[in-house]
């Protein structure tokens, strides 16, 4: 990386907790994320370590909104908005969050959700269309990017529902870098991968860190960790917290 000015904070949580609440078990409390407190910057990827079971996976889904936080602010720099403000995530209203989803934060989930019927092609086209892209040069940048994770052509114009594992993954990869968004959030995204793809989602990833974007994953092989990381986010059980 060659960026010698500030880097700019674009994510800051505060305090953040998680309790799940099981109301099929007779309310059964269970603490998974405490005082959780970090900023990340453009141009950094950091990287949450722990033990499974220790919420990793959990504090992505928090920062995507998809869990509600029990506790703590999370606050995203919306550098799509004149004067970037910042905007609050925890405890939004719904069109905020998918407003932010669209234009600040993108999620790469360990397993891709195949939407019946839509050709693997256009899934991954999709939010560039959603930012007012044109079809055709949303498919070509589609392509372009299939191609460089080695998907199979015969494959594009098929749903990805019954992909292998790492052609799926490949999908949501392309799926969840294509948009830009400034921020992006990945969950063990090289899990299904083989060597050589590993290396171009690493590359991927690097080019995206270059051009300034904020990232934030979980990368359960060492190399790939190594390769990525600008510093680590090391999380403890809840529970171990006094
Ligand atoms: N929707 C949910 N309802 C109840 N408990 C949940 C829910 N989601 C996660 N948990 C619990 O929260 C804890 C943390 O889960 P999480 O998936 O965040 O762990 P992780 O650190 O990502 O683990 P791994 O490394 O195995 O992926 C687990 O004990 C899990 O059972
Ligand atoms: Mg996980």
């Amino acid at each position: 990386m060659t960026h010698a000015e500030p880097k700019q904070a674009m994510i800051e949580v505060r305090g953040l907790g998680k309790m799940f609440t099981l109301h099929n078990q007779g309310g059964i409390r269970l603490p998974v994320l405490r005082a959780i407190d970090f900023d990340a910057a453009a141009g950094e990827c950091l990287v949450l370590s722990g033990p499974s079971g220790t919420g990793k996976s959990t504090l992505l889904r928090c920062l995507y909104g998809n869990y509600l936080a029990t506790e703590g602010t999370i606050r995203l720099r919306d550098t799509t908005a004149p004067h970037a403000p910042w905007v609050t995530l925890s405890h939004a209203p719904e069109q905020v969050i998918l407003k932010l989803r669209r234009d600040v934060i993108g999620y790469v989930s360990q397993f891709l959700r195949a939407i019946p019927r839509v050709a693997a092609l256009d899934v991954v086209a999709d939010p560039l269309q959603q930012r007012g892209t044109g079809r055709d040069e949303a498919r070509a940048r589609a392509a372009a990017l299939l191609e460089r994770l080695n998907l199979p052509r015969r494959l594009w114009d098929l749903p990805p529902a019954t992909f292998s594992g790492g052609e799926q993954q490949r999908v949501n990869i392309a799926r969840g870098l294509i948009g830009g968004h400034p921020i992006l959030l990945l969950d063990e995204p090289t899990a299904s991968l083989d060597a050589d793809n590993r290396a171009v989602v690493v590359a991927l990833i690097r080019e995206a860190l270059a051009e300034g974007r904020c990232l934030i994953g979980i990368f359960h092989d060492d190399a790939v960790r190594e390769a990525v990381a600008t510093r680590l986010l090391p999380l403890q059980p809840a529970t171990a917290i006094a």
